[in-house]
């Protein structure tokens, strides 16, 4: 089934009662995409300001990315993509949301058994993303991937909504699947953890990813923007600027 097919999935695309136009067909507005451009004004970043700790740095950008967001400016201020890589050498990337900046890096949750949970135990290397393009920034980080520690992705889980917690018992995230079997599977979950609470589950949990290299950039008029590339060194961090 298609979500085209989904009458009883109110706000999707082919809800009834909502128009199912969702563009013509065989339709791009090329012209469109290519004149479309910002001259980036919105700031700078200049050595004279920025913290010798790129993790200082990052959680000021995080706290500015919140005050947009309370400005209705932009909207997830935390949401970030992963970047993984497979057996292959392939790479693949997904938005997922920054649950913690703490112990030095940056944490999120998942499915162990999903396809990033499986290429990131299998090659730990990791790239995450984050594209505040309301202000203006994005900050790029390289670095390697652990898991969070068992008892701190409990009491994570722990302050999920209850449905939340039921959904990731029910989905196994990555495989193949329909709207009937997972709404099966939801609600067999919903009738085995019926009298109590949700229990994190063994293939559900964090993880951290501690930077070796961490970029900020700012766009600035012209496409002259500012680079600010950290990395980590024996004696601390290295600071370097690159051209746009
Ligand atoms: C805004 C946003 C936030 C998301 N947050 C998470 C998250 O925190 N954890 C997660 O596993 N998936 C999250 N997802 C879904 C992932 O992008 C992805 O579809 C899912 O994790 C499966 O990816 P995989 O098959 O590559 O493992 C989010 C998606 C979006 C668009």
């Amino acid at each position: 089934m298609t979500t085209e097919q989904s009458p009883d999935r109110p706000g999707w695309p082919g809800h009834a009662g909502e128009s199912a136009q969702l563009g013509t067909p065989g339709h791009v507005d090329n012209t469109a995409i290519a004149a479309e451009r910002v001259d980036y004004r919105a700031g700078e970043l200049v050595e004279e300001s920025a913290p010798a700790d790129p993790l200082a740095l990052f959680d000021r950008w995080l706290d500015d990315a919140f005050a947009a967001r309370d400005a209705g400016l932009l909207a997830e201020p935390t949401a970030m993509v992963v970047a993984s890589i497979g057996a292959d050498g392939a790479p693949s990337a997904r938005t997922v949301l920054l649950k913690a900046r703490e112990d030095g890096g940056f944490c999120f949750y998942t499915n162990y058994h999903s396809r990033k949970g499986r290429e990131l135990a299998g090659h730990p290397a990791v790239a995450l993303l984050f594209g505040w393009h309301a202000i203006q920034r994005q900050v790029r980080v390289e670095g390697a991937a652990e898991r969070v520690d068992r008892a701190e992705s409990e009491a994570y889980f722990a302050t999920r909504p209850r449905g939340s917690q039921l959904g990731a018992w029910a989905s196994p995230q990555s495989e193949e699947t329909t709207v009937e079997q997972l709404a099966a599977r939801y609600a067999e979950v919903e009738e085995r953890f019926a009298d109590g609470a949700v229990p994190c589950p063994p293939f559900w949990g964090g993880f951290r990813v501690v930077p070796r290299v961490v970029e900020f950039w700012q766009g600035r008029p012209s496409r002259m923007h500012d680079r600010l590339r950290y990395t980590r060194t024996t004696a601390g961090w290295n600071r370097v600027r690159l051209a746009p």
